[in-house]
């Protein structure tokens, strides 16, 4: 039986405030009610008085260590092993194969070594609050799904949809779509936050292939061969493009030699960063063009370290 989170999380780590969620987001909502439908779905007792009531098509168990505590249309459970236990049997006669853990941060606190998938809402929003969710730990966790839904009148904030899955170990050195599509979003989101010139993203997996690219509207035609060039050439070397430009200052001839024998395909300026997973490894490398090799960098950076993975920018 697998165990998934369900959490809405603000840019701060913020999940509640006073006992309740601190916006108002009807597009997470529908997601919440789409991810946990024909479900068990297990809650600590303060999230149970926040919602007040058991949700429709779905069995709710609360856990609680009030002895005398009742939940109309619920079940009730004194300790945490005892709920997931619950939560087991209502899954095999729900023919489901997840149980879905909804918060809050006690729960999540309690079984987030037992996840093993969690579906992760973040709220482009930082409110006060007095709950909080924990950063994942990169070295444990790793996204394997994207979705950026279009903002409902009724939301509060832009949301992502990000499904992080426990790491394999064969998963350690791999760039997943996801990840690229997260630093892409971030870098050009960086780009618009410095009020930079339309930014060209490009992310290469370890093997120089492309993962994913967008282009701002009214970027210039040759950017995407550009920003390919930088991240290429500094993952041809094995450090990020801004070394390769200070090489050429120092040792033109071991540049040009490079370019000849890439047949042209790097380019030696900054703004070809590596991309590194939590152990070290290099995964991949991101290129950017659009607005000075320096700034270019930035956002390179920008758009790793938001995917939370490590950036190389030189040696
Ligand atoms: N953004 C989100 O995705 C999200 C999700 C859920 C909740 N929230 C928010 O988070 C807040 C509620 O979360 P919370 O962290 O304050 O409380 P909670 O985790 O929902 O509930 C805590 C309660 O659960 C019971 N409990 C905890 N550990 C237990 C154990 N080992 N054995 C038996 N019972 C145990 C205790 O109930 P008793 O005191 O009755 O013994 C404890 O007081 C609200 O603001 C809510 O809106 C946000």
């Amino acid at each position: 039986m697998k165990l998934a989170f369900v959490v809405a999380v603000a840019k701060n780590g913020v999940i509640g405030r006073k006992g309740a969620l601190p916006w108002r987001l009807s597009t997470d909502l529908k997601h919440f009610r789409a991810l946990t439908m024909g479900k068990p779905i297990v809650m600590g007792r303060r999230t149970w008085d926040s919602i007040g009531r058991p949700l429709p098509g779905r069995e709710t168990i609360v856990v609680t260590r009030e002895q005398k505590f009742t939940a109309a249309g619920a079940h009730v459970a004194h300790s945490i092993e005892a709920g997931l236990r619950l939560a087991e049997e209502q899954a095999k006669r729900l023919e489901a194969d997840t149980i879905m853990i909804v918060g809050g941060s006690d729960i999540f606190a309690a079984l987030l070594d037992n996840a093993d998938i969690i579906h992760l809402t973040e709220v482009d929003l930082a409110p006060h609050g007095d709950v909080l969710f924990p950063p994942l730990d990169p070295a444990q966790w790793v996204a394997v799904a994207c979705d950026v839904p279009p903002r409902a009148a009724k939301d509060e904030a832009d949301v992502r949809f990000i499904t992080y899955a426990r790491r394999q170990e064969k998963l350690m050195s791999r760039l997943t779509l996801a990840q690229a599509s997260m630093i892409v979003d971030a870098a050009l989101a960086r780009g618009r936050e410095l009020k930079l010139l339309p930014l060209t993203v490009v992310v290469l997996d370890s093997g120089g292939h492309m993962v994913a690219l967008k282009r701002e509207d009214n970027s210039g035609i040759a950017r995407v061969e550009i920003a390919t060039g930088k991240a290429w050439g500094g993952l041809g070397m094995g450090f990020g493009s801004r070394e390769l430009f200070e090489r050429w200052q120092k040792a033109p001839m071991f540049v040009m030699g490079y370019a000849a024998a890439s047949q042209g395909r790097m380019m030696p300026v900054p703004g070809g960063v590596l991309i590194k997973d939590a152990s070290g490894e290099v995964i991949g490398a991101v290129g950017i063009s659009g607005d000075t090799s320096d700034n270019d960098e930035t956002c390179c950076v920008g758009g790793i370290e938001a995917a939370g993975l490590k950036a190389q920018k030189g040696e």
